[in-house]
């Protein structure tokens, strides 16, 4: 049995903060102790405590002053598109027809997605996001280098293959039997494997004719388990295109309800522009609507009503994520000081505490993983970030004034990125320092 203590200040969240004084809503330990044993928390709590009950010879490695708090978790990318972030485009669909898609034709050779699967895994360590969940290419070959990669790196990551049968090149289409069989292949090959997990991935209605909708459908039915991850109202073009393609629907939203696509597993990226009525089917069904604050602003696609969709009485559950490569930042802390400034904008105030609760248990909850990832509770993984709110000579300035935790979280969440993030662990091993 390997046996790890770490000490530093511990913070992580019990639920979702109300206010910026709600204590309740997380823990802090100034002087926390961890105990890691075999990949899992075994103990947790005041160093003193955890130090009494640990065996006399256990490897001590103490991370003070910096704040130790669950790994980050991104709840939306798309893995071949490291090398799209940053084209420039117009809008959404230009940018998809003139960048992505070529560039993901690219993920039909192994040894490509294999070479970009060690830079996204390697980017994910650095950043100290320890879950996410990504959309591969159409092609089988790049969620099985996905999943090969993070399997070596004992990380507990989330992926499909996308299934997409039309308004595309021909190199990225599958068929509706094609997305079926190879969606079916992929679960059975990856999922459980490890701790990997396969979600359902049609890629947006656009791209899915109703014969590949039926499919994901019987996915979904076959497999009630799994998350499936879709894209929905991001963009005004978008939205009139895909009614025009489904007439039948009420609006944007119902397209993925007629298919059985709308339920508690089901993760829609970006939702900016939904109506009144879709916002409570989303709500009714349990969906999740996922936040990709810098990508929404690269793309020009629009504000998300954060704090309106969950503070409505049918309240909308949210994720937030990356969004890479339309996102501009692989850094969650990045991507919630945009998530931040988009409140702003729209006269709401997101505080500090709930921005470090979504990128941690908030994005757990999303993914209905909560009794794994996204807390420091024993009995869950040792997947845990360090954080160091001085880590670069502009933090280091600022934090000679910070009084308080709330001012700490709001400076690593206003000026740090990957610099910030001192050591990443997975399953109880630092990964970043071996990078
Ligand atoms: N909608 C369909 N595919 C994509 C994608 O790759 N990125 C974004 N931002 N939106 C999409
Ligand atoms: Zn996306």
């Amino acid at each position: 049995m390997t046996r790890t203590l770490i000490r530093g200040r511990l913070l992580s969240f019990l639920r979702r903060p109300e206010t910026i004084d709600d204590a309740a809503s997380y823990r802090y330990e100034e002087d926390g102790g961890l105990l890691v044993e075999d990949g899992r928390i075994a103990a947790v709590g005041a160093y003193a405590t955890v130090r009494a009950e640990a065996p006399e010879d256990v490897e001590e490695i103490d991370h003070r002053p910096h704040l130790i708090l669950p790994g980050l978790i991104d709840t939306h990318l798309h893995f071949p598109q490291m090398q799209v972030i940053g084209s420039y485009a117009a809008n959404l669909l230009e940018w998809l027809n003139t960048y992505t898609f070529p560039e993901e034709c690219r993920f039909v050779e192994s040894e490509h997605a294999a070479r970009i699967a060690r830079h996204f895994y390697d980017e994910m360590i650095r950043q100290g996001t320890t879950t996410a969940v990504a959309y591969c290419s159409v092609h089988k070959t790049s969620a099985d280098a996905y999943f090969a990669e993070a399997l070596k790196r004992g990380m507990r990551m989330i992926g499909g293959k996308v299934m997409m049968d039309r308004n595309a090149p021909q190199g990225l289409l599958d068929t509706p039997d094609m997305g079926y069989d190879e969606t079916r292949a992929v679960i059975a090959q990856w999922h459980g494997k490890g701790r990997n997990h396969v979600a359902i991935t049609p890629r947006f209605a656009i791209t899915s004719t109703p014969a590949q909708m039926e499919m994901a459908a019987a996915l979904a039915r076959e497999f009630p388990d799994l998350l499936i991850q879709t894209h929905l109202s991001e963009n005004h073009d978008e939205i009139r295109f895909t009614s025009e393609l489904y007439p039948d629907a009420i609006d944007y939203t119902d397209v993925y309800a007629k298919y059985g696509l709308l339920g508690r597993k089901s993760l829609f990226g970006h939702c900016i522009h939904l109506s009144e009525r879709e916002a409570d089917a989303m709500s009714e069904a349990g969906a999740v609507a996922v936040h990709c604050p810098t990508s929404n602003l690269f793309l020009g696609s629009g504000l998300f009503p954060l704090k309106a969709l969950s503070r409505r009485e049918k309240p909308v559950r949210i994720g937030v994520a990356t969004d890479i490569g339309g996102g501009t930042s692989y850094s969650m802390l990045k991507t919630m000081d945009e998530a931040y400034k988009i409140q702003q904008l729209l006269g709401e105030r997101l505080n500090p505490f709930e921005s470090f609760y979504h990128m941690t248990l908030g994005n757990a909850e999303a993914l209905s993983l909560a009794d794994h990832i996204g807390t420091l509770e024993a009995g869950t993984d040792a997947d845990f970030v360090v954080l160091d709110a001085a880590a670069t000579p502009a933090m280091a300035l600022k934090m000679e004034v910070v009084r308080s935790l709330t001012e700490e979280l709001f400076l690593l969440q206003t000026l740090g990125d990957d610099r910030a993030v001192r050591e990443t662990y997975v399953a109880g091993k630092p990964m970043k320092a071996t990078l």
